[in-house]
């Protein structure tokens, strides 16, 4: 059996909802691993949440509920939330979990009996907001540290410390010969210009249980928990090990946000090498989303509730727009002027009207009886086939996108130019009609086909408008000419509404 295709997303704080940033990436990984499904692979998709830390300890006490209470009542909403963004996920971790504690202590334990820790002493300065240390480099030309890193508080403490010195120049080299490590390529070089430019200092592994009593225990001294991050990094390899039938080690993309890379780019892989395991083949990383141009806040009011775009204007015309408007790797700018034009243009003017024309003059000229085939939009079709096939295999896939719109709108044209309304009055003209239906009829099929991993409701409700059974979940199945003639069509329907303007 070959490796399963394992992929992954960045685990969650589940110290608040989750809004759009979160929605996103959840959002890439669930159509890399359905679109590699499609191309005949086995794959496992992981997601879930981070559940220790002083962010989360904080939170809880906030609410006046223990950290386990607070955190199960907030993982029934975020499992909910995987459900609403139908995410493909085959498992979902929560690092409170036993069986991700257990493997994490065993991990300590056995990096500590070879050495690769040791106490020390801590004067300096703390940021719970971002549960890590600072030190005078992180200052600000004011003085100041940078408001993402919430309260900074000075401490003076004992801790265990992970020794980096050893690993700085084989983390260099393994980074410059694999350059699909890190992607995209920009942030490899801001990666690569890091490590080469800095001497990493010892990684802190340790909080004292007299500040935090929110983690997992160190399996060598009970006066201390687990730094979160060291805690939460292992889930990737946690939930391998307990799937041990599935060989998923090492995984193949970890899908991340732009703000996490330092700990997915360089501590994660010196832990694995600690650990003994292979690397991951790619760190992929995403940009972040703003709101009109301003950093997402709940503070001023500037939120994207994603389950409230949902439920107005449906989950696949969410999954489109983040995936259309941005591509993976820069920043992206949310605006519901352009949410809308996109839903206008694309979605119900483009894809849905050719959808609904096409089937609607099938059954309206032909009593929905597929006719005879014709091949004249299969070199079209073949062209975004292979194309969407050649950019999900390097998760491209705003690209691909791109690429099945050309095949959209090339068909919209195509009706536009034989313009069967009007070859349909003159019987003379019933076989040239018979051609452009089934070309028409053919390109949803394929049309469902390739959407598949974006749109996933979208492509079944086509399917089943086409009286397909099954679901088109298969990439091989976009060839063309799989449409039967003889074949009767089932019921068309609009796929997105048409909205009216918002009041003014
Ligand atoms: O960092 N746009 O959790 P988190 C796009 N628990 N992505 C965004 C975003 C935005 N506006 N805001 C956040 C953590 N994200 C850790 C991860 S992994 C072992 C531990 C992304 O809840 C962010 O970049 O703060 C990250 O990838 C993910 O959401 C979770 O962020
Ligand atoms: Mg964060």
């Amino acid at each position: 059996m070959s490796k399963r295709f394992y992929i992954t997303t960045a685990i969650d704080y589940v110290n608040g909802q989750p809004h759009l940033g979160h929605a996103y990436e959840k959002i890439i990984a669930d159509v890399i691993a359905r679109a590699r499904r499609s191309l005949g692979e086995d794959v496992f998709y992981l997601t879930g949440l981070d559940e220790h830390g002083q962010k989360v300890q904080q939170a809880a006490i906030a609410e006046g509920k223990t950290p386990q209470a607070y955190c199960d009542a907030l993982a029934a909403d975020w499992q909910a939330f995987a459900k609403k963004l139908e995410l493909t996920n085959d498992d979902f971790v929560r690092t409170t979990q036993p069986r991700h504690k257990a493997y994490v202590q065993a991990q300590l334990a056995k990096l500590h009996a070879a050495g690769h820790f040791y106490k020390a002493g801590y004067t300096g300065f703390y940021s719970a907001k971002e549960e890590t240390f600072l030190t005078e480099k992180d200052r600000q030309a004011d003085g100041k540290f940078d408001t993402s890193y919430g309260d900074v508080v000075e401490l003076k403490e004992d801790n265990y410390y992970f020794k980096l010195g050893a690993h700085q120049q084989w983390l260099i080299d393994y980074i410059e010969a694999n350059p699909d490590f890190i992607a995209p390529s920009y942030r490899r070089n801001e990666v690569l210009g890091f490590l080469k430019n800095n001497k990493l200092e010892d990684l802190c592994i340790s909080r004292p249980l007299a500040r935090l009593n929110w983690g997992i225990p160190l399996p060598f001294d009970p006066e201390f928990v687990t730094y979160v991050w060291f805690d939460a990094l292992v889930n990737y390899a946690s939930i391998a090990a307990a799937h041990p039938e599935l060989g998923l080690w090492p995984a193949d993309i970890h899908v991340i946000g732009k703000d996490i890379v330092k700990f997915h780019a360089v501590y994660w892989p010196i832990m694995l090498k600690a650990m003994e395991l292979p690397l991951p083949k790619q760190v992929l990383v995403h940009g972040w989303w703003q709101k009109d141009g301003a950093k997402i806040s709940k503070s001023t009011g500037n939120i994207i509730d994603p389950i409230a775009v949902i439920n107005e204007w449906g989950l696949d015309a969410f999954r489109f727009y983040v995936l259309r408007e941005l591509d993976i790797g820069p920043d992206g700018n949310w605006t519901d002027a352009g949410f809308r034009s996109r839903y206008q243009a694309e979605l119900a003017n483009g894809l849905g009207n050719l959808v609904n024309r096409s089937l609607s003059m099938l059954k309206r000229y032909r009593n929905g009886v597929v006719p005879e085939k014709s091949t004249e939009l299969a070199a079209d079709a073949a062209k975004a086939a292979d194309e969407t096939r050649a950019l999900l295999q390097q998760n491209q896939l705003q690209a691909a996108l791109q690429s099945i719109w050309g095949l959209v709108n090339r068909a919209n044209q195509y009706v536009d130019q034989t313009a069967p309304f009007k070859l349909a009055k003159d019987p003379a003209q019933a076989q040239r009609l018979d051609e452009v239906l089934y070309n028409l009829a053919e390109t949803c099929r394929v049309l469902a086909v390739l959407l598949n991993p974006f749109l996933p409701g979208t492509s079944a409700k086509i399917y089943a408008q086409l009286g397909l059974i099954g679901t088109p979940d298969k990439l091989a199945d976009a060839s063309w000419g799989g449409l039967p003639p003889g074949h009767t069509i089932g019921e068309p329907a609009a796929l997105f509404p048409r909205k009216d303007e918002p009041k003014k």
